[in-house]
């Protein structure tokens, strides 16, 4: 059935940025990175929407099992980042699906710049509903999209109508944790009425009303707060050395509000109350 027209708004509006790839290109130029000459590793700074970056995003790979001319589908693929990652190091076709019109505008944007646009598609769509054809990729994908989702195992469903028999499918997720709801607002939600999280334990089961075999649910909430703390004592260290702050794009893409979204993702995960989870299925031959 998909999501109603608000549930789409919603999304988008807490997504949807004014002239994103510009200030994207000003920021990386900050660094002195030169927007003629930005390699994809450049973008990853920048376009890796979840928790742990980059080591969130080599987890999820490291569990697909991939080789090379596979097609992975990407469910919620934001800016594009895991997805380029996939196609360029592990040169597997992506198809990047996701429902906010600036992210999939950018995304292209990026890929042509970097003459990925053969192998990386996107798609802007809704992971409830994807309307791609059944049974047609390898490996599904979904990395910290679902926590803006109500219905997860309408996209669980999803993932398994698009896979081959003997395809897996991964999610790299923020979940609910043991001590109950977050504060707010956080990196994906300004408000709790746009966050869903359920138990990691229920997207699990929910995946296997889908039909998929569990092969694996691991906890990632200590590397993420291992990740977290070192990433502020980064920050404070530059600050007393008097060096220019790391190179990041929270401000851009979460706005005004994102030291406090920040601060609360800190304090949710220190009193256990957003837990962090990898979860691979598979299904049946
Ligand atoms: C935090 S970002 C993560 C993006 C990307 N997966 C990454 O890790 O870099 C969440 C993304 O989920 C997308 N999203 C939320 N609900 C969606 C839906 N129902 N269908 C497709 N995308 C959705 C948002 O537009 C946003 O781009």
């Amino acid at each position: 059935m998909g999501l109603s027209m608000t549930d789409k708004v919603s999304v988008e509006d807490h997504y949807g940025r004014a002239d994103l790839l510009g200030r994207l290109l000003a920021r990386l130029a900050e660094h002195g990175i030169a927007e003629t000459t930005a390699a994809r590793a450049d973008f990853s700074v920048i376009d890796q929407m979840h928790l742990r970056g980059h080591l969130g995003t080599e987890d999820v790979i490291a569990a697909l099992a991939l080789a090379p001319g596979m097609r992975v589908l990407d469910l919620g693929a934001g800016l594009g980042g895991p997805a380029r990652v996939l196609a360029d190091v592990h040169g597997v076709h992506v198809t990047a699906l996701d429902l906010t019109s600036e992210f999939c505008a950018v995304s292209r944007a990026i890929n042509a710049r970097l003459g990925l646009d053969d192998r990386v598609t996107v798609v802007e769509g809704d992971a409830t509903a994807t309307g791609l054809p059944a049974g047609s990729f390898d490996r599904v994908v979904t990395i910290h999209a679902c926590m803006n989702i109500p219905d997860k195992a309408a996209v669980y469903r999803e993932a398994f109508r698009a896979l081959k028999p003997g395809g897996l499918f991964c999610f790299y997720d923020a979940a609910l944790g043991p001590a109950g709801e977050p504060y707010y607002p956080v990196p994906w939600a300004g408000r709790p009425a746009i966050s869903h999280l359920i138990r990691p334990e229920a997207m699990a089961a929910a995946a296997e009303e889908a039909g998929f075999q569990t092969l694996e649910l691991r906890d990632l909430t200590e590397e993420t707060k291992a990740w977290s703390a070192e990433r502020r004592a980064e920050a404070t260290r530059r600050e007393a050395a008097g060096e220019p702050p790391p190179l990041q794009s929270g401000d851009i893409l979460m706005g005004d509000t994102g030291p406090e979204k920040m601060r609360n993702m800190g304090r949710n995960l220190a009193e256990g109350r957003v837990s962090v989870a990898l979860g691979l299925f598979k299904k049946p031959e």
